[in-house]
This record gives C-alpha cells, structure tokens and sequence, in this order.
C-alpha cells in the first residue's frame, strides 16, 4: 500500500458549484473526458469528485448507501472504472451528520460501513461534510471516526474534511490524520464571498502545510453566474484573477466548480495558467508572508519559492484603481544589502530589473499583480 499522505495541495474538480443535484454518470463521464482533452489533469487537476445528491434517500437491506440508479445507473464502480482509465482519480462525498447538507443519508453511526462501500467502489478521496450533526455528538469523535474507518480499509483514500471552520479545526484536524479540510463557510460566485473566505483564511495561513492542507472551497473561476449551488454575480477578469491566484499563493486545493465542457476561454486560461499553479504546487510548500501596506483594503505577501526565487502579490480590494507598496526592507533586502530584485511579471511574462528599495504598482480596482522575484547584486 502506497501512504496517500499528501506533499502539495490537492488538484481535481467538483460538481458541487456548478450542477448541485443535476448530476449524473453522463455528465461525469464528460467532464472526465474534458479533464484529459481539454488539458486539466496534464496540469495537474487529477481528482474527479461527486459532490452531494448522488445517493438514494434510503440505505439497502445490508445498512449500505446505494447510488441512484436514475442518476447513475451502472453504479460508482463503472464510473470510478471508467475515471481511472483515463489516469484520473475518483472522489465522493459523505457527511458526519446523520443526513447530508441535501438531505441524503449521512455517515454518523455508519462509517465503517460507508468507508467499506467506498473503498469497494475504488473511491480515492472522501469529502466528509457536516450537516445535521446531531447535538448529543462530539466532532472531532465523529471525523476521527471516518479518518479510522478509512484507514481500516486498507485502500489509500484522501480525507477532506468539510466542517466549515467550526471549532478551531487547525488545533486538531491534522491530528486526526485529515489531509484537508475546509478552513472557511462555502464560497459563493461573487468578489463578497471570495474577499471574505480570503479575510477569514489570512489568520490561518501559517495552519496549511505539507500533509494536511487548508481548504478555501472550490474554485468559482469560469462559472459566470451560471452555478446552481453557487449563486448568481459572477465576478469580473479581475476578481477572478483575484481569488485564483490568491488560492494558489495561499496554498488552498484548487478544485474547479465550473462547467469545464462549456467554460470560456479566459476561465480555461486562468485555470490553466502554469505559472500559477507552480506557485500552489511549488516543491517547498511554504505559506507566504504577509508583508505591510499603507492603503486600507490593500495587501501583499512574498512567498518564498524553490530554486531561491519568491513571489511577490500585490492585491486591491478597493472599489478603484490602486497603488500597493512593498518597502524591501520589510522583506529583508534593505538598501544597505547591496541587492536589488528582478521581477517577472506572471500574468504578462515582462521583465523588470534593477527594482531597489521598494516596488509600488498600480493595481486595478480589486485586482492583482504578481511577480517572480529573483535577488540580484547591485
Ligand atoms: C455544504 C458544503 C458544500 C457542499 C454542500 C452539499 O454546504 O460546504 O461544499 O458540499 O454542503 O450539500
């Protein structure tokens, strides 16, 4: 048995967002099919995850969960069969309450049972949800319990815990051996909801790292308003670039909401931009360092990165156009070091060199800019 412990953050996509109970072996089998075509999984989103809605309300005669034939009518094992053909990896999704956020059996009083059926199934990743927990429960028993139930099995199954934040999950959920979890509430298809699950993550940041990650929810780059479980809005270029590029800075899994059948050409470019994704995938797997400004409603970080290089980010929550400074010498190149940076910049590939003491571009209203950072000598 190969240990799944996890060493970078996890890649795949959700049904969640976009389809909330409109699934279906159909529609998974396409978008397994785009995630090979359309390029996802060569860079790197492996994991195909069903999300809730896809079980019936009723357990069979033996206790176990069953899929609903209507919806799935070859059963998970044809369907996980047919993702791992493609070199892909097969998620699903179950919950500690006694039923699932839509109403659907939960695993409270069953995991063992349901881990079994998981692993039976060939199922390699658990998101573990938690609603209707009931009130004479305990949580960290309840998730400990399922962290256990899938160890038993003996197959390597990811466990992505999904309890919302509650109860300062950072003191205990690495210690109950999640590989994930989620760190904020869902996140909803507009700017409010992507600058709040950031505001909320950004007293966490230090809490991901290598074998159990902070999860910032699902991606909603591409969705356009159009998600059923996601919202209506939408965001601009920007936002997106925003809340994209913040998740892979941060460390968060990126696991796609959108439609990838039907996405449009900036949502497929920004998610499948490399030298974003290098910065969430990179090998040293630090959490970056949030460096001052002077501007309310302005941030930025350096992230230091393999190979001695360091990523600069520099984001504008305001409603305009904004200037964001980094002083160097907040990051440990003052004047008298000697050394001057050299910036690449991410999005457009420029280059600027010989930038000393300070940087300080103009970022659009709640945009960002980021750039690859290399020291060199004056
Ligand atoms: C909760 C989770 C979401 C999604 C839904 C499904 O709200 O946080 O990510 O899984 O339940 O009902």
């Amino acid at each position: 048995m190969i240990n799944m412990f996890l060493r970078k953050p996890l890649m795949g996509w959700n049904s969640w967002n976009t389809f909330r109970d409109e699934i279906s072996e159909e529609l998974i089998m396409q978008v397994a099919d785009e995630m090979v075509s359309g390029g996802y999984r060569d860079a790197g989103y492996q994991y195909v995850i069903i999300d809730d809605c896809w079980a019936l309300k009723d357990r069979n005669e033996n206790g176990e969960m069953v899929a609903d034939p209507k919806k799935f009518p070859h059963g998970m094992k044809y369907l996980s069969d047919y993702i791992h053909e493609k070199g892909l990896k097969f998620g699903m999704y179950s919950c500690a309450g006694l039923k699932t956020c839509a109403g659907f059996p939960g695993s409270y009083g069953n995991e063992y049972i349901d881990a079994q059926t998981f692993a039976n199934w060939g199922v390699d990743y658990l998101k573990y949800d938690y609603c209707h927990f009931p009130q004479s429960g305990n949580v960290q028993q309840a998730y400990h319990t399922m962290s256990m139930a899938l160890k038993a099995t003996g197959r390597d199954i990811v466990f992505s815990a999904c309890n919302w934040g509650q109860g300062e999950p950072g003191t205990w959920m690495r210690s109950i051996g999640a590989d994930m979890y989620r760190s904020t509430g869902d996140i909803f298809d507009n700017f409010e909801s992507v600058k709040k699950i950031f505001e909320i993550q950004r007293e966490h940041i230090q809490e991901g790292a290598i074998g159990c990650f902070n999860d910032m929810d699902m991606l909603v780059v591409g969705i356009n308003g159009n998600g059923l479980a996601s919202g209506v809005g939408g965001c601009t270029e920007d936002e997106y670039k925003t809340h994209f590029s913040l998740w892979c800075l941060l460390g968060s899994p990126l696991i796609i909401g959108a439609d990838i059948r039907k996405i449009d050409e900036f949502g497929r470019n920004l998610l499948l931009n490399n030298e974003l994704i290098a910065i969430n995938q990179d090998s040293e797997v630090r959490p970056p360092f949030e460096v001052r400004t002077f501007s309310e409603d302005t941030r930025a970080f350096i992230k230091h990165v393999s190979d001695n290089e360091f990523i600069m980010a520099y984001y504008n929550f305001r409603d305009e156009d904004n200037e964001v400074q980094i002083y160097f010498a907040d990051i440990g190149v003052p004047t008298y070091s000697g050394y001057c940076f050299e910036l690449t910049d991410i999005f457009s590939g420029e280059c600027i060199s010989g930038v000393r003491d300070y940087y300080t571009p103009i970022i659009p209203k709640h945009g960002c800019k980021l750039y690859r950072a290399r020291l060199v000598k004056r």
